[in-house]
């Protein structure tokens, strides 16, 4: 899109970029070129060269989202808005007009397939678990840029494709949503940026209602992706959903007492420049997630991993102090107390993250215990998944600073990833 002032024209790939300088937008079409200069603008058309006359739009967004409001970074801040965004999505989702028709054509569908990149990913892939254990349906994970090649002569008009993206406008997605419509797929978003391109081709989407998400890691849109998936898997096999209005102060609670116990795994993983996150069932998405969080931000090598995989290689990599994180869910500790003894005999230092109980304190060096939650035995697993990601949200942005890194926008990377 474009930023149009009087004395000069701005060029970016999202709106939080422009708001700052000007709030007169001229928004880019597929097939369209502009050429520019200070003050003035042309667009022609890619097809035949003829020009497009359109005059640019005001937009109204207040840019007070896109300040850190007392934060001293907008991922901390970002961070700390997930309850509220969490309990903005409950309540939109109850009266979007797109929920209906969304859940009707993914319970009609013959497969189901969650597409996206990086952390929507993760969230895809948590959801993913979410739709077998409360839908009893497969819903398939892949990466965007797979998807193509994995799937794309064997979907059709029967399917259904779950586009997954905070920007709603990642090349990658895009170009797998292009194989979904010459196979005649149904295509279905879950997104942020309402106006994205993602929004435009979805049938029916679902807007995550988190306002900007300045920072470039992401935090709250990944909850509210997780959230919006567990909803979505619970209508879908038609079960209660009214208990995940607890959600959000649970998300208080959560980050409240990470704040607490962080100090001294910061100084534990302070100069570590390779570890790994480990995490088995629900909590192995959380495992790529917090990885992905570390590395993006802490520029160290840290890896996520199925627990159980561990020893089937990586488990060498273990030597004096070296640290393994394990994301536990309270069905699978004495599989994972198993994990952690084959890493503290080689003398790794095992951090362990999830409800409080006497066998993880015994066995790993140092735990981050997420306050105990008064929710359903049925859905508590599920739901300590998408609160587990938090610690390591937090560890990853203090880690980062620690190392006098800017969290919010890490070398190299982008927000919004336009291209292949
Ligand atoms: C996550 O912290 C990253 N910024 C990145 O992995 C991101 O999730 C990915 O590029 C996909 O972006 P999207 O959700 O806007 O499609």
């Amino acid at each position: 899109m474009a930023g149009i002032t009087e004395e000069l024209t701005c060029i970016g790939s999202d709106l939080p970029s422009i708001l700052p300088i000007t709030r007169n937008i001229l928004r880019l079409n597929d097939g369209e070129i502009i050429s520019f200069w200070a003050g003035g603008y042309e667009l022609t058309s890619v097809e035949d060269g003829e020009i497009i006359k359109r005059n640019p739009e005001i937009v109204e967004d207040t840019m007070e989202a896109a300040q850190k409001g007392g934060y001293s970074h907008f991922m901390l801040k970002e961070i700390h808005e997930q309850s509220k965004v969490a309990g903005e999505l409950l309540n939109m989702l109850d009266s979007s007009p797109d929920l209906e028709p969304f859940i009707s054509k993914i319970k009609e569908a013959r497969d189901i397939y969650l597409i996206a990149c990086g952390t929507s990913y993760h969230a895809g892939l948590l959801g993913s678990v979410y739709f077998n254990k409360f839908a009893g349906r497969a819903a398939i994970p892949v990466l965007a840029p797979q998807f193509t090649a994995q799937y794309g002569s064997s979907v059709g008009p029967e399917d259904v494709g779950i586009f997954i993206s905070q920007s709603g406008e990642t090349k990658d997605v895009l170009n797998a949503i292009a194989t979904a419509k010459k196979q005649g797929m149904g295509i279905l978003g879950l997104v942020n940026v309402v106006g994205s391109t993602l929004t435009l081709v979805s049938e029916y989407h679902l807007p995550l209602v988190c306002g900007y998400e300045i920072s470039v890691p992401a935090t709250k849109t990944y909850t509210n992706q997780v959230l919006a998936l567990l909803y979505t898997a619970l209508r879908c096999g038609e079960k209660e959903t009214s208990e995940l209005n607890k959600i959000p102060d649970l998300m208080d609670l959560t980050l409240k007492a990470a704040e607490g116990q962080l100090g001294p795994i910061v100084g534990k993983l302070s100069g570590w420049d390779d570890l790994y996150i480990l995490g088995y069932g629900l909590t192995y998405p959380v495992a790529l997630e917090g990885a992905l969080k570390f590395k993006e931000i802490t520029y160290a090598h840290c890896e996520g991993m199925l627990s159980t995989e561990f020893k089937h290689g990586p488990l060498s990599a273990v030597y004096d102090g070296y640290p393994v994180i394990f994301t536990v869910g309270p069905e699978d500790i004495p599989l994972i107390i198993s994990g952690i003894n084959e890493v503290t005999c080689r003398g790794g230092h095992v951090i362990a993250i999830g409800f409080e109980d006497s066998r993880l304190e015994a066995n790993a060096q140092q735990t981050i215990t997420i306050p105990e939650i008064d929710i359903s035995d049925e859905l508590k697993p599920a739901v300590l998944a998408l609160l587990s990601v938090i610690p390591l949200q937090l560890l990853s942005y203090n880690c980062s600073l620690d190392r006098e890194f800017d969290p919010d926008f890490p070398r190299n990377l982008s927000k919004t990833l336009t291209v292949d």
